[in-house]
Order: structure tokens, then sequence, then C-alpha cells
């Protein structure tokens, strides 16, 4: 039986405060939570959405040995940043606060003592990878050596970057302290674990029985890891920054990142609400849903709710809706190569576009599986959709009413069969808005209400009011109040997706305020209501300014290629004697031409100090024939001829490879006689 809730907690993933956020971020998580949001509050139901940022962890303190300062001087600077851009992309938290805040560190610290003193952990003694010059155990990322896959001598304690194989420091060949650069070496240390094992049992039933509704990809990854079983998890680390585990003797070590940052959800619960906290966190009649990515499930459908268990008091989640991943431009988003939309760059390059992006990122939600952001399908959406669709239509139908209403809402004097046919096409779209919503749809809800402004058009375009005004002014009147009636449909049920845009309507059409329960209404707008001067809400977005953002991404890809480049090995050793076996000559281009039917070929006719020759390259991607004709190359003359696309090619043209796989043909720096050695 479906359970009846009187509230709901939202909780939003705690970004890393190391980096700003990106688009990715926006459509995993923060655009569909704040999309939920909005919905719930416009039906007036209690809500509150939680943010905040996750300051602990070792990337941290790495960036802040890297940048020589503190790992509090990185977070403040990244925590600011990150509140900024959801603030300005309308991402309506009812707090965002952090994971360094006074409140955090007394809840976490309690969480972790209830445990404690409730015999929940194990405490174990392991080896560990200690530096001896810097005295301190080493994270896994704070280990370098040599990858045993493929020979990388730059991998991680807990990943090579080369090959993206997986690694545990002891798998590392010749590690080294990332820190000191001494040889670790192996040392004793004491940790805390949940013993997740003990919990098996009961998260089988939880998840795989109780929860069927979660969406395949959350339950598919629990299952998963449930049916590989689930081992003791240390809570606790060696490390100088984060919450001191508060155990005597335990000086030096700190909280597992992972075991902090999801109390952070219920520490800014409490900053927000100091004295009702608890009813939004124990009370069984609140709903708890997290919205996450996808490299987050395990995190929080296995080991948060195996925490929460533990400590017995509280509630735990009832949906996880998480998003797979947004690629952009066909390529993995990366911080570190910088691939990547920032949402700060974003608003500086498109001020006042927070909704575009809003609509895009929803339209093309990584909902079922991983999606590709271009800003080809970026500009495409906005002319064709939110210009052509929605933008167009609003628009008309304020015109025609300041035309030949002067701003009044008509009043309906008859309804004709193609009117009554309209209403009732629009009036279930709020019916199925919110099932899909209910269901975290929000690539269909958006989509259904999308349809309010087809509606519209097709309406106007049926009617033809700019023509019927000739003859029929009440006709007008009719078809002009319905059209409007139409526009604040769109308004409310637009709001939860773009709220820039739906206050700006809200505005024009001088309506009081947004109600969810009112959506399918014909009578938003009372005739003889005075409307206020009508806005585009949209503007197309013209070629150049796309092309400037596909220039950008070509240049991070071109410099992370150079970044990256590394000649190849040289290869064996070869006598003088078998180099003076090739003959590689100057010749000059007579004649260039395209191969038919081969995109890759070009056809050379070579003056080469003896005659003329054939020779049959593959540069036809890196040159316009034309433009070699006159130039002279160097070439291999002793070459066994071979037949390429049927053509005798008597020889080989010499190019260089550059990083990005361009080819550049080797010529001599000075003019010489074709038929020169190069020697
Ligand atoms: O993956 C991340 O970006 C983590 N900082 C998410 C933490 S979510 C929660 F547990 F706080
Ligand atoms: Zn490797």
């Amino acid at each position: 039986m479906e359970k009846k809730f009187k509230r709901t907690t939202v909780t939003a993933a705690l970004p890393y405060a190391n980096g700003p956020v990106h688009i990715g971020h926006m459509a995993g998580v923060y655009v569909p939570a704040d999309t939920y949001v909005r919905y719930l509050r416009l039906k007036k139901q209690p809500v509150i959405f939680i943010g905040g940022s996750d300051e602990h962890g070792v990337p941290i303190t790495i960036r802040a040995r890297k940048e020589g300062c503190k790992p509090q001087d990185i977070v403040d600077r990244y925590h600011k940043i990150i509140k900024d851009s959801f603030k300005e992309f309308g991402i309506s938290f009812d707090i965002y606060s952090r994971t360094t805040s006074s409140t955090h560190h007394e809840v976490a610290t309690q969480f972790f003592e209830d445990l404690y003193k409730s015999n929940k952990f194990v405490e174990k003694t392991s080896e560990q990878y200690y530096d001896p010059e810097a005295k301190q155990f080493l994270a896994d990322r704070y280990i370098t050596g040599t990858c045993p896959h493929c020979g990388n001598e730059n991998a991680y304690g807990d990943q090579c970057e080369k090959c993206g194989t997986s690694l545990s420091p002891m798998e590392l060949i010749n590690p080294k302290s990332a820190i000191s650069g001494a040889q670790p070496i192996m040392c004793e240390t004491t940790h805390w674990y949940l013993p997740l094992n003990d919990y098996e049992e009961w998260l089988r039933k939880w998840i795989l029985e109780e929860h069927k509704e979660w969406r395949p990809n959350v339950y598919g990854q629990c299952k998963s890891w449930l049916d590989m079983h689930l081992q003791p998890r240390a809570v606790t680390r060696d490390l100088d920054w984060g919450i001191p585990v508060p155990v005597k003797g335990a000086e030096g070590k700190v909280l597992y990142v992972w075991f902090d940052a999801p109390i952070g959800y219920i520490s800014n619960t409490k900053e927000l609400l100091p004295d009702s906290w608890e009813t939004w966190w124990k009370d069984p009649e609140t709903r708890l849903v997290h919205f996450i990515g996808k490299d987050n499930i395990v995190f929080h459908c296995i080991v948060f709710p195996a925490m929460l268990k533990a400590q017995g008091s509280f509630i735990l989640p009832d949906n996880v809706p998480a998003n797979e991943f947004l690629n952009l431009e066909g390529d993995k988003i990366s911080t570190s190569r910088n691939w990547a939309v920032w949402l700060n760059e974003y608003l500086v390059d498109f001020p006042g576009k927070q909704d575009v992006l809003r609509y895009v990122l929803t339209a093309n939600a990584p909902e079922t599986k991983d999606n590709d952001f271009t800003w080809k399908d970026f500009q495409a959406r906005n002319n064709n959709e939110l210009v052509a669709i929605f933008g167009n239509f609003v628009n008309r139908a304020m015109v025609l009413t300041s035309k030949y209403f002067g701003s009044k809402v008509p009043a309906v004097s008859e309804m004709l069969q193609i009117d009554n046919d309209i209403v009732a096409e629009f009036v279930d779209v709020k019916s199925k808005v919110e099932n899909y919503l209910d269901n975290f749809r929000f690539r269909d809800a958006q989509k259904e209400a999308m349809n309010l402004a087809r509606i519209g058009n097709k309406y106007l375009a049926d009617t033809e009011p700019w023509k019927v005004a000739k003859t029929d002014m009440a006709r007008v009147q009719t078809i002009l109040n319905l059209s409007l009636q139409l526009v604040a449909n769109l308004a409310i049920a637009f709001e939860p997706f773009l709220p820039f845009t739906c206050e700006k309507l809200r505005k024009m059409l001088n309506m009081p305020e947004f109600d969810w329960n009112s959506l399918g209404s014909i009578s938003l707008l009372e005739s003889g209501h005075e409307m206020n001067q009508h806005e585009l809400l949209f503007e197309k977005i013209e070629d150049d300014v796309i092309e400037a953002q596909v220039q950008k991404l070509l240049a991070t890809k071109k410099a992370n290629e150079e970044a990256n480049y590394r000649a190849k090995e040289i290869r064996e050793v070869v006598d003088f004697s078998d180099f003076e076996k090739l003959d590689i000559r100057v010749g000059t281009v007579l004649e260039c031409n395209k191969v038919p039917k081969a995109d890759k070929l070009l056809q050379f006719l070579i003056e080469d100090g003896l005659d003329k020759r054939t020779i049959v390259s593959g540069i036809a991607k890196h040159y316009k024939p034309e433009d070699l004709v006159g130039k002279q190359v160097c070439f291999i003359a002793n070459l066994a001829p071979r037949k390429l696309k049927g053509i005798e090619s008597q020889g080989m043209i010499l190019s260089a490879e550059n990083v990005d796989g361009s080819l550049s043909i080797i010529m001599p720096e000075k003019s010489v006689k074709p038929g020169s050695e190069v020697k």
C-alpha cells in the first residue's frame, strides 16, 4: 500500500569544494532536485531542500599542497564560487552550508560517538604505507609508482590515469610518497570499520524487496553490490584534515570523508531548523529523497542507510533518483582535463540565459543512460523550442491582445467546437506533468509542459484571429481569452523548470502568485484583468556564438593533447649500412589530385630529377591538392612499388605526425634541384 507522508526532506549531493560546478553536476543532481522541490512547493506540500559543500577529503589537501596554501583556503574559495553559481541558476536551497561548519563537526562527532558507544564498529589494526620522512600515513592518492598493467610511471595508489585501472597501493611497482618522494614503509595503524556485512541481509530485503520502484540503474547497481557481498568499511583515516576521531588515543586520525559528508545533510538541516530538525529526519511521516549522480549510489543506498540503521533513530531514504552521466561533445566531463562547461563561465558568456541551460539540461537529462551535451543541440533547443514554440506563442498572444484590447483580458463571447477541443486537450496536461514529476521523470514532464505552447501555437494558426479581426471582434475576444489562459497555464507548468522566465511571465500577466492546483483551469485570468508591458522571453542564439564555444573546447582539447604528449619510444638501433639502403630524395610536385572514392588519398606526379613518377599518399585530410602543386617534397625513392586503389605508387612521401594526428609534409628549407639526395 502506498505510504502517506506529511513532508519531504530533499537533499542534493554535497559537491566537493575543490573546483567550480559544471553542467554535469547540474544535469545530474541540482536541476532535477530543484525542479522537484519547486514542484512540491507549488503544490503547497511541506518540503525542505538541503545542500552544502563537501569540504573534507584527500583531494582538497592535495590541491592545497600544490598551491602552497591551507585546505581551509581552498574550501573557502570554492564554497563561495559554488554557492554563488547555485544562487545564480535559481537552485533554491533552503540552506547551503558546509561540512567545515561547527554544527556539522558537532553532529558528525555525535553520530560517530553514538555508534562507537553502542559497539557498532569493529576496531581493526592493519599495515598501511607510511612516509618515514614526512612522518605520516599515506592516503592512496599520496602514493605514486609504476602501474603494473601499462608501465605508466606516474600511477596513483588508487588508480592509473593512463590505462584507467583501479589499483590498490600495494600493487604499485616502486611506490613513492607524493609528499616527500621517500620510499614508503609498511606500518601498523588502527581504524574503525562499519561491518556492512552484518547489514547485508537487511539491505537485501529493504532495497531488493521493498524498493522495487527505484530507478532500474539504482536498483541494478545496489543488487550487484549486494550480490558481490559486503565487506566491513573503514570509517576513519590517518589524515590531518577532517573531523577528529573522538576516541582517546586516536590523535592524527579523522572521520573518512564519506562517513561525514552524508551526515552533512542532517547537520545542515539542524543549522536551518535548530528546534525542529528532528521532525525532518526522525518522524516516519517524513519522506527522505536523495538526488545524486550514479557514482554516489553505493554511498547513499548502502553505506549511509546502514549508518542510519545502526544509529537507529533516523528515517531511511524513500527514493534515490540517481542520474547517469552527462558527457560533453562526446567525451567524459573531466575537471582535471578542463573538459567541462563551468557554470561561472557560462554566466559570463550567456548572461541572463540561466533558464536556457536549465531547459536544455532537463530536455537532455541522463535519466536512464549517459547523454551527450553538444553546443549544436543547445542552440537548436533554444532556437527551435524555446524561441519558436514557447516564446513565439506567448508573444503572439500578448501582442494581439495589446493590439486589439489594449492589454486587457477580453471576455469570452461564445465557445465553438474548436475552442472546446483545445480546452479538452490542455486540461489534462496537469495530471500528465504531475505523474511524470511524481516519478522523477523530468524530461518527460518538461516535454509535456511544452505541449501547452504547441497547443497554443496550433490554436492561433487554426483560428487566425488577425484575419477574423476584420469581421468579427467577438470571436477574437474568445480566441485571445483562451490563448491568454493557456499562457497563464504555461507560466505555472514551467515554474519548476524555468523559474526566471516564469517570474517574468507572471509579472507580464500581472498574476498575483502561482498555484499548481489551478493548472488546467481556463479562468486563471478574469476578463477585464489588466496586464503589464510584454517583453520577449527568449532570443535566438546565432551561429557565431555557438562556434565560439566550440572553438573554446577545441583549444582545450589541443592544450590537453600537447600537455599529455609523450614522443613514442625510439625504435631499436639500426646499422648505418641499413640506413644507407634507403634512398631518400627531393622531388617537385607537378600534379596533385584527389583519388576518387578514397577520402584519405592524394595522387602525386613528381619530377624526381631523372623522370616523372606517381606516388599515392594518405594525406588528403590535411592538404588541398592545389596547394601542393609546385612544392618540393621528400620521398623514399627505392621503396618497392605497391598498388593503392588500383594506382601503382612508386615511393612514399615523408611527413611528420603531430600530437593531434595531423600530418605535415617534410619540405626542404631552400629550393633544391629535383633528385637531390636527403642525407
Ligand atoms: O561525489 C561527490 O562530489 C561527493 N562530494 C558527494 C557527497 S554527497 C553526500 F554524501 F554528501
Ligand atoms: Zn596503467
